[in-house]
C-alpha cells in the first residue's frame, strides 16, 4: 500500500497559490497505476503482498555466494543465522533466525533493500529463494524448501511470541 496522505496534505497547503475558480490544483502530475504497481512493494507480517512465484533454498544458496556474501561474510554486518534461543542471555544473538518474528519480513527486507544499491531488484522468484535459503542456514526450513506466497505466511518462526509477551508487560 503506498500511503499519498502526505502529497495530498502538501496539496492542501499550496492551494491557495494554486487553484483555479473551480478550487482544482495544479500541482503535480496524475501517476499511473505502472507507476504506482512498480513502488508498491510492500509485504506486511501476515504475508499481504506477497508477489506471484516461488524459489528454492538451493537456487538460493547459489545466489547468496553470488549477490550477498561478498558483504556478509563480513563479521561487521549482523548475522543472517544462528542464535536460536540466546534471546534470554546477555547478550542475546539476534539474527533473522533468533530475533525476526515473521518469515514475511525476510522477504520484505531483501526485497527492498538488498543488495544495496542494486541496478535492478531482484525479480520475485530470488527473493523468494534467498529467504528460503536463510531460513534453512537457520533450520527453520528444509535445504531443498520452495517458498511462495501461501507457503511463507506459515513459517512459525522461533521469536514469534517474543514481541507479544514485551507488549502484555506493558
Ligand atoms: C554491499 C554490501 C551488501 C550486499 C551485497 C548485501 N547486503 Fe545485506 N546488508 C548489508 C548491510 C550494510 C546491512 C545492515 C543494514 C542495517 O542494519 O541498517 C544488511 C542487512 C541485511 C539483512 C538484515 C539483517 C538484520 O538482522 O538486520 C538481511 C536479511 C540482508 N542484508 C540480506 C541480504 C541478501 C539476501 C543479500 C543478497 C541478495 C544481501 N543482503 C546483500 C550489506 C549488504
Amino acid at each position: 500500500m503506498v500511503v499519498l496522505g502526505a502529497l495530498a496534505s502538501l496539496g492542501g497547503c499550496a492551494s491557495h497559490h494554486a487553484s483555479d475558480s473551480a478550487g482544482a490544483r495544479h500541482i503535480g502530475t496524475p501517476v499511473d497505476a505502472a507507476t504506482i504497481a512498480a513502488i508498491d512493494i510492500d509485504v506486511t507480517p501476515d504475508g499481504v503482498g506477497l508477489p506471484a512465484g516461488s524459489g528454492n533454498a538451493k537456487h538460493g544458496a547459489a545466489l547468496y555466494e553470488a549477490r550477498c556474501m561478498q558483504c556478509h561474510e563480513s563479521p561487521v554486518l549482523p548475522a543472517l543465522w544462528g542464535g536460536i534461543g540466546s534471546l534470554g542471555r546477555i547478550p542475546p544473538e539476534k539474527t533473522v533466525g533468533s530475533y525476526w518474528p515473521h518469515a514475511t519480513t525476510i522477504y520484505d527486507y531483501i526485497a527492498r533493500a538488498m543488495p544495496p544499491g542494486a541496478a535492478t531488484p531482484l525479480p520475485a522468484s530470488d527473493v523468494y529463494a534467498l529467504t528460503a535459503y536463510l531460513l534453512a542456514q537457520n533450520g527453520i526450513v528444509p535445504r531443498d524448501a520452495t517458498l511462495d506466497a501461501r507457503s511463507l505466511p506459515r513459517i512459525a518462526m522461533p521469536n514469534r511470541d517474543g514481541f507479544d509477551r514485551i507488549d502484555e508487560k506493558r
